[in-house]
């Protein structure tokens, strides 16, 4: 997997996959452009230069893992792989992952320019404002913010906004059990400052792992070194020594003034809704800036799905619920879709090959309840092994057809949920609820049992090289 970020835009525009547009003011124009375009299919990568107030080069990324394909690219695939088995070779990586601890070196483009102390002015790089609604200029979307646990020094990599307080303060905006956080409630217990590193701008394959729940105590990056079976190179911060990747475009670092909080927010949210108004969060105060010539930010649009996010939320969280429940002994699990539309935590299929009564509930509860699928969820759905989860016709169709609502379907209330459900909000105490819907057939039913009215494998073989040969003579 690649580590450069100008590499990665290279081939990219080789491609025809990149867009350059000039002009787009960073107040609400660039998220309103990324938005429009980013839900059309196969839209390309959006990089904005030339924007108003700023000088030329300093640009902003959007879109860059917009597209199934791009995603499969950014890990090494073949762009045209159908989603279910990009889906299962990131199963399989998780799966079989060996760490790569990353390399730390002494050198690397990102240390090539540096503001340090008074020289700090966040106002000379293009953060957009997303939305007219959102409470700031957000100079982090994409980003990788890189902290130690105060006792073992062990580093975490974890993907979160930023938004610009004033010219050299940021802020820090974590929900609770995240391990980040219980990094900054370690250092806030010992009364101390924690040091941070916000990478603002680098290779979008490391998205993939800054937005995962990886296990507290292992670093994101020897992750990321293990599904690419490279390490990543990393340099330390001249200030606090956080590993940060040699190639990033733009990293702010500074420290978590635990006790110094000022309003943040609103932002649009991953479902598509703003939760709250703005929230007393902690500061950050920047000490220093590094970044390459004309850095890029990597934006990320968060808006309501679809949405970048959600197309490569969705292949990472599937691949990852698939691992969790195979390796619970819940197979043979045939896939696993963490819809988009639905914020991929909200809609979660399991296709499965049922072997014994009650397997399918099985399933369904196993999803609902391990890690990869156990916070905010709210529709699971189990299919049959003939059904292609990512596909929302295939589901309906199994849903509507093989499931009865009085027998199929069973609700748990009480479940992990928070306070950003759009359904419920902080009146709930942090819970909702869960509908299992079973939507296999019965078990041991009868192969005559309502047949499915279709075509065999050769039949369907046959019938497109019929239809390529009639398409070449059509175009004769
Ligand atoms: C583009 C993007 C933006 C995100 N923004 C936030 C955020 O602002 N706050 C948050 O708590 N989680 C956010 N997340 C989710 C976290 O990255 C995710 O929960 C991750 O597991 C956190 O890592 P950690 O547990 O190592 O701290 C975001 C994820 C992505 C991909």
């Amino acid at each position: 997997m690649q580590q450069d970020l100008r590499l990665w835009l290279r081939q990219t525009a080789e491609k025809g996959e990149l867009v350059t547009l000039r002009g787009v003011h960073w107040r609400v124009e660039i998220g309103a452009v990324a938005d429009l375009v980013g839900k059309q299919a196969d839209s390309p990568a959006l990089l904005f230069d030339d924007i108003p107030d700023y000088p030329k080069g300093y640009r902003v990324l959007v879109n860059a893992l917009g597209t199934p394909g791009r995603v499969a690219h950014a890990g090494g695939l073949p762009a045209e792989l159908p989603t279910l088995e990009v889906v299962a070779e990131w199963k399989r990586r998780y799966g079989s992952l060996q760490l790569v601890p990353h390399h730390t070196g002494s050198a690397g483009p990102i240390l090539d320019c540096r503001q340090e102390g008074n020289q700090v002015d966040l106002y000379r790089f293009p953060s957009p404002q997303w939305r007219a609604g959102d409470g700031g200029r957000y100079i982090g979307t994409g980003t990788l913010c890189v902290t130690r646990d105060p006792e073992t020094g062990a580093a975490n990599v974890g993907t979160a906004r930023v938004m610009v307080h004033d010219a050299r303060h940021v802020f820090y905006r974590v929900s609770s059990g995240k391990d980040s956080r219980r990094h900054f409630e370690a250092w806030q217990r010992a009364g101390r400052a924690m040091p941070i590193a916000i990478c603002c701008g680098q290779h979008p394959s490391l998205l993939i792992v800054g937005g995962l729940n990886i296990p507290y105590g292992t670093c994101e990056y020897d992750v990321w070194g293990g599904l690419a079976g490279e390490p990543l190179e990393t340099v330390q911060t001249p200030l606090h020594g956080l590993p940060v990747p040699a190639h990033a475009e733009l990293v702010l670092e500074g420290e978590v003034l635990c006790d110094q909080l000022a309003a943040e927010g609103p932002f649009g949210e991953w479902s598509g809704y703003y939760s709250r108004e703005a929230r007393q969060e902690p500061l950050i105060r920047v000490q220093a800036v590094h970044h390459r010539e004309q850095p890029i930010i990597l934006g990320v649009g968060t808006a309501r799905p679809p949405s970048e996010l959600m197309t490569f939320w969705s292949i990472f969280r599937s691949a990852l619920l698939w691992d969790q429940l195979e390796k619970a002994g819940v197979g043979p699990i045939r896939g696993v879709w963490c819809h988009p539309a639905a914020g991929t935590r909200l809609f979660i299929v399991v296709a499965l090959e049922q072997r014994h009564p009650g397997h399918a509930r099985q399933s369904l509860m196993a999803a609902a309840a391990l890690p990869a699928g156990a916070y905010m969820g709210r529709y699971l759905v189990a299919v049959d092994a003939d059904i292609d989860p990512t596909n929302i016709d295939d589901v309906l169709w199994a849903m509507s057809t093989r499931s009865d609502p009085a027998r199929d379907v069973d609700l748990i209330r009480g479940a992990w949920g928070g306070p950003l459900d759009p359904a419920v909000g902080a009146e709930g105490g942090g819970l909702n609820s869960r509908m299992l819907i079973d939507a296999c057939r019965p078990f041991g039913a009868a192969a005559s049992h309502f047949r499915v009215a279709g075509y065999s494998d050769e039949e369907r073989a046959r019938a497109r090289t019929l239809w390529a040969a009639a398409h070449k003579e059509r175009a004769k």
